[in-house]
């Protein structure tokens, strides 16, 4: 049986993908993982990593890995507006869910994608990762974060064109969505979209997408955006 994981399936971009992809109905199954599902994923504990990978593995061949976890803020951290703002404890905290725990689920899942046929790992960055990209400033954590995570994703694409010359490894911008995450911060005038029009948005694309892809950072309309 193939099957598609969704990690992060209890947000609201999460939520959404993993319904549309049961919906798509093109795997045999759809598991979604998180902190609160089981077994449990937490990004900040590698075996819980690790036993999930296998749990999945245990359950079909993993054919697509769709990472939708992140961190912006929470009651203790607010993205920084400048150098004053900057903590350790916050820089760490993003790094650690933002880029290590993709880095973790990249090292568990990715070697377990069959050799030879269509296999994804895709994680949901963000345009302001982009260096080129950034005229603002502000939310250095988030920024820095999502930066380690492409550099990550694109070490990653390297070694996963060695296990299967069909891999497709990408880091993905999903646009502004409305979800817990965006919402201190969706401004009037932005464009702001419901998780399933996102969802579905980011699922056709990635439909389109082959090994030519791997390695490269996408906006939903799937145009590469700078690094
Ligand atoms: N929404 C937007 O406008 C927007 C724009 C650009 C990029 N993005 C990116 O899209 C992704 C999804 O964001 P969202 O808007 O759907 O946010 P969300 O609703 O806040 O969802 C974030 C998800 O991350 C999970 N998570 C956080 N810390 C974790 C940990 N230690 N271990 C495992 N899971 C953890 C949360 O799990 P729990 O359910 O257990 O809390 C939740 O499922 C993020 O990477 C975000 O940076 C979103």
């Amino acid at each position: 049986m193939t099957v598609a994981v969704v990690i992060g399936a209890g947000g609201g971009l999460g939520r959404a993908l993993a319904a549309a992809l049961e919906a798509a109905g093109s795997y045999g199954s759809i598991l979604r993982l998180g902190r609160g599902s089981t077994p449990p994923l937490d990004l900040l504990s590698e075996p819980s990593v690790a036993a999930a990978a296998a749990w999945a593995a245990a359950q079909g061949e993993i054919r697509f890995v769709l990472d939708a976890t992140g961190f912006l803020h929470d009651a203790r951290f607010r993205p920084e507006r400048g150098w004053r703002d900057l903590d350790p404890a916050h820089m760490a905290h993003a790094f650690a869910v933002n880029a290590i725990g993709p880095a973790l689920l990249m090292k568990h899942f990715c070697p377990r994608f069959p050799r030879e046929s269509r296999a994804m790992f895709a994680t949901l960055s963000a345009r302001v990762g982009s260096i080129g990209d950034n005229r603002l400033g502000g939310w250095h954590s988030y920024r820095a974060s999502k930066a380690a995570l492409n550099q990550l994703v694109r070490t990653a694409a390297v070694e996963l064109r060695r296990h299967n010359p069909a891999g497709v490894c990408v880091a993905l911008h999903p646009g502004t969505v409305d979800t817990a995450l965006s919402a201190p911060f969706a401004k009037t005038g932005l464009d702001v979209r419901p998780p399933d029009v996102a969802a579905g948005e980011l699922l056709a694309m990635l439909g389109e997408m082959g090994a030519e892809h791997s390695g490269g950072f996408y906006d939903q309309r799937g145009e590469a955006i700078p690094w």
